[in-house]
């Protein structure tokens, strides 16, 4: 049993789909709205279970996890739930694949959480996930002197997302207005309406060094990376700039407090996307020491939805962990899948617009 829990989201119904089109072992789809459930369930190839369960809720999240060989989580807010589910994933003996939780989620896992022969994969979206898987490509052998990261579009935000764009905020999650730069933390100025390669239109590119970049420039070798969030109005930054100004501290802030200015993100989304129309992308380049072997310096990546190909990701690494391709332990899933597999996967996905590597 497969247990998809956040089955209805924006990313998780793709995730459901995908996994029941793999024909892996049989559903169990979870949410607080089982009506809803229901209805995907419907949609999907095969029948599919359907348990309504409140994920902060212990014993309904026991049962939900009760039976299953793997639990997939699509639900958040990812950096509150942090290892929650997996804790209850684990107790039922599954494995665990997470659609966020970065660092700090791996962290709560760390001293024995884990048990023997499981294996838990967080950051299994776009972004964290791919942002940090595809770059691999750009550095297999040959350390660059200089990689690049550019992530974003005119998608809308759903409320749950936006709340955990409020929660990326403190040294687990980030460092906006700087790049990494030999070995240190370096500040870096923001690019304004700047055309750049599969962007459709000039915008404007924020400084926001993750921890994904931080572990990719120090796995790499690169000796600067520069990784920017791709906006393309000041809208977005500016409502969680306003918002971090009034609530310093997101992260002992209860989810009511947040709500309001969650809800000013997503308004920024919507003017964004009426503006704009739907785009994402994901362009990585890199700048070889001189006499480096050739090599690609460029991959790029557009889609429509960008939700949806996160769900698309989860699945993918779903069917990685189920076959065994990841060893026990906590990882993030840029450190754990195979970057020239995945690229064969998204190639032909019909979520993905483009693909290439250059
Ligand atoms: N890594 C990435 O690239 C990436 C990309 C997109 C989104 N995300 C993250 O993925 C998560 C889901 O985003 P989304 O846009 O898909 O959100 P969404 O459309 O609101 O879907 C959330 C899903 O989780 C369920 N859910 C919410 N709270 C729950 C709870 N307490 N117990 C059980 N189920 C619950 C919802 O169903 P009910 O309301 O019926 O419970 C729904 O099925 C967010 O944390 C978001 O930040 C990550």
């Amino acid at each position: 049993m497969i247990g998809v829990l956040g089955a209805t989201g924006a990313v998780g119904r793709t995730a459901a789909g995908r996994l029941a089109a793999l024909g892996a072992g049989g559903l169990r789809l979870g949410g607080r709205d089982a009506a809803r459930a229901a209805e995907v369930a419907e949609t999907l190839p095969a029948p599919a279970e359907v348990v309504r369960v409140d994920l902060t809720d212990p014993d309904e999240l026991a049962r939900f996890c009760a039976g299953c060989r793997i639990v997939v989580n699509c639900a958040g807010p990812t950096y509150r739930v942090l290892d929650t589910v997996a804790r209850a994933a684990f107790a039922a003996g599954a494995d665990y694949v997470d659609i966020g939780g970065e660092l700090a989620a791996k962290d709560a896992l760390s001293g024995g959480a884990v048990p023997r022969e499981r294996t838990a994969v967080f950051s299994a979206g776009v972004m964290p996930g791919l942002s940090g898987l595809l770059p691999r490509l750009l550095a297999k052998g040959r350390p660059p002197r200089r990689l690049d990261v550019y992530v974003g579009g005119a998608a809308v935000f759903t409320p749950l997302s936006a709340v955990d764009a409020l929660l990326t905020r403190g040294p687990r999650f980030g460092v906006p207005m700087a790049a990494w730069r030999e070995g240190a933390v370096t500040p870096l100025a923001p690019l304004h309406g700047v055309r750049l390669p599969g962007f459709p239109e000039p915008v404007h590119a924020w400084p926001y060094l993750t921890t994904e970049a931080q572990t990719l420039a120090a796995e790499c070798g690169a000796d600067e990376v520069r990784s920017y969030n791709v906006f393309v109005s000041d809208r977005i930054p500016h409502a969680l700039s306003a918002a971090w100004a009034a609530v310093p501290d997101v992260h002992a802030a209860p989810i009511e407090t947040l709500r309001p200015y969650a809800a000013e993100v997503v308004r920024a989304s919507v003017l964004d996307n009426a503006g704009f129309g739907a785009f994402y992308v994901m362009l990585f380049t890199a700048r070889p020491h001189r006499g480096a072997p050739a090599g690609p310096t460029r991959v790029l990546l557009t889609a429509v939805d960008s939700y949806a190909l996160s769900g698309v990701v989860m699945a993918l690494t779903a069917r990685t962990v189920l076959a065994g391709r990841v060893p026990p332990g906590a990882h993030l899933a840029a450190e754990v899948l195979d970057p020239d597999a995945t690229v064969t996967a998204l190639r032909d996905d019909p979520l993905v617009t483009q693909l290439s590597v250059d």
